[in-house]
């Protein structure tokens, strides 16, 4: 990020938190515990704003509403109010972990053909832009239902930085100007989004303040109402008009029924590894599980970089098979979660490797031909110094969501309706595919790759996710094999990634990761190889190390994030 915009938030943080936050801060309470807090978001205002409340003596999950709050108005292209999202907990005093799934769900309306035209096609773009595009949100809800089970602080002191941001505005960067690019066909459609997010129709300039007025409202009414400041009344009056108004289907009915769910979240173990994930609706927790029990059979360590690929490949394969194959949200349809996620099924799976070929994806049938540009979604991690955590990842989808904004609120609606199989085995915006499992149903939750994951051995525990689309999955299990190696938190963030998700039959890569000979070994075991220009991901890890007591964070080096290491002298002790 350029100086002048870095120095330009600086002074932001420094007029909207009433608090120091400066290294040489002033200690506010001394404390007598060793546990350190830390902090990695997607966006420096986030993760600052996430600090001082912990120093203002908040727990983890209030810092998570503050930083889920703040990246809903900072990093209005991957996450907000007009979204949904995951957060998985660990609360420390009772040891009592779970998974908050405030997923998006399918309008009253939806229909599993509502996509497709009179001949049964999919109409191009039709689940990505516009208010026809978007579920019913649940960011809003699972907010609130975070400050009133879990947080220590009311509303109105978790919101007051993202309120306080909303209205005096948020400079744009040049990630900004990206994302905008990707987006800007889709946003120009919307008056209420290019007035927001676009200055005379066109990308804004680097250091344009973007003011969010409406969407401060919103945020207001949500820390004095709760729920019912977003789901009823006013709010949700000019929300269902004008979704309405411009072709959508949702209905005053549609909000008011919205509910969070609450899940238990998939544990494993994979070597000395305990793995505690997300489950469906997020295919996150399957996926990895079937991944991790096969790589179990091989030892990775003592292979060559061109077989250890292979291997991973192999694995990712059959899993994104299955994911396509069989999963879909639970209350709907029946997934044979224990069969795929047993040691049995990973031993039948081996049998169907070889060690020197690949198999090509048509011999596990379905077909698909679509790339996965995975820039949307954000993800954090936050570990306060009593020992709780939080690995969230949130999401509107694809950039800037439908590029809906509804006028009068400030909110941009999320396109999740793209996740949901609209056709079955015709890939999505992120080259997946899907079966009934994924069809679209009224209420159903549409399935997700978002990954939020704890992972710990006997000496560290890790917070660990990225946004990426399809290849959020791959990434935590990247992630998790290096942490598995030993390596800081720094080295896992930036370690160069691959994919594999079964359609497109493909090895993704990201840039200099393999050397032209193991590319070529690869490619003579029958590989195709998609060589990327750009990197992709954004991980947000925090790792305590238990035998020194100590925290580290880290935000991926390939984007503008911040993490931040709280020192215990400087928190204050509850
Ligand atoms: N919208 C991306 C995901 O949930 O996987």
């Amino acid at each position: 990020m350029q100086t002048n915009l870095r120095l330009l938030m600086l002074l932001l943080i420094t007029l909207i938190t009433p608090m120091t936050y400066a290294k040489d801060a002033k200690p506010v309470e001394p404390t007598e515990s060793k546990q350190n807090a830390a902090i990695a978001t997607a966006h420096p205002l986030a993760t600052q704003a996430a600090i001082q409340i912990l120093k203002q003596g908040g727990n983890a999950f209030d810092a998570a509403i503050t930083a889920s709050a703040v990246l809903a108005v900072v990093e209005p292209y991957s996450s907000g109010l007009g979204g949904g999202g995951f957060w998985l907990l660990h609360r420390a005093k009772d040891n009592h972990t779970t998974m908050l799934d405030g997923r998006e769900i399918a309008p009253l309306a939806a229909s599993a053909d509502m996509y497709l035209d009179k001949q049964g096609e999919v109409i191009p773009a039709a689940s990505m832009n516009g208010a026809k595009a978007a579920g019913i949100p649940g960011v809003p809800a699972a907010l609130v239902y975070l400050a009133k089970e879990y947080g220590q602080l009311p509303l109105q002191k978790s919101l007051a930085t993202a309120i306080q941001l909303a209205k005096t505005g948020f400079p744009v960067d040049d990630f900004y100007q990206k994302m905008t690019k990707i987006r800007l066909s889709s946003l120009q459609q919307s008056p209420a989004a290019s007035q927001l997010f676009l200055r005379d129709q066109k990308v804004p300039k680097i250091g344009t303040l973007i003011k969010q007025a409406n969407l401060a409202k919103v945020l207001e009414a949500i820390a004095k109402q709760g729920k019912a400041g977003f789901y009823q009344g006013e709010v949700a009056d000019k929300l269902v008009k004008q979704v309405q108004a411009a072709g959508g289907i949702w209905t005053k009915e549609d909000l008011a029924q919205y509910q969070i769910k609450l899940r238990q979240p998939v544990q494993f173990q994979y070597k000395d590894l305990k793995i505690t994930t997300v489950d469906l609706p997020s295919s996150g927790g399957l996926v990895l599980n079937e991944i991790f029990n096969i790589l179990q059979h091989y030892d990775l360590e003592t292979m060559d970089q061109a077989q250890r690929v292979h291997i991973i490949v192999e694995a990712m394969r059959r899993a994104y098979r299955d994911r396509a194959e069989f999963m879909g949200d639970t209350d709907f349809v029946s997934v044979p979660s224990q069969r795929l996620r047993s040691k049995a099924y990973a031993d039948h799976l081996i049998k169907t490797i070889q060690l020197d070929k690949a198999t090509p994806s048509r011999d596990l049938p379905l077909t698909s031909h679509s790339d996965s540009q995975g820039k949307d979604t954000t993800h954090f991690s936050i570990l306060d110094q009593q020992g709780n955590r939080v690995s969230a990842t949130l999401s509107i989808n694809y950039p800037f969501g439908s590029g809906f904004v509804a006028e009068g609120t400030g909110i941009l609606l999320n396109n999740e309706m793209d996740d949901f199989s609209s056709k079955p085995n015709t890939p999505n915006v992120y080259g997946l595919v899907g079966t009934k499992a994924n069809a679209i149903e009224p209420k159903k939750r549409m399935l997700s790759s978002m990954s939020p994951t704890f992972v710990e051995n006997e000496q560290r525990f890790a917070l660990i996710g990225s946004p990426g689309g399809s290849r959020i999955i791959t990434m935590v299990l990247l992630g998790i094999l290096e942490f598995e190696k030993g390596k800081t938190a720094d080295e896992i963030v930036n370690a160069p990634r691959f994919h594999h998700q079964y359609l497109p039959d493909t090895i993704q890569l990201e840039p200099n990761l393999l050397s032209e000979k193991v590319q070529q070994q690869l490619t003579n075991m029958g590989h195709q190889l998609d060589q990327k220009t750009t990197p992709w991901g954004n991980m947000q890890l925090v790792i305590y190390n238990k035998q020194t007591a100590t925290a580290s964070a880290a935000s991926d080096g390939r984007v503008i994030g911040q993490s931040q290491v709280l020192d215990s002298s400087l928190t204050k002790r509850r």
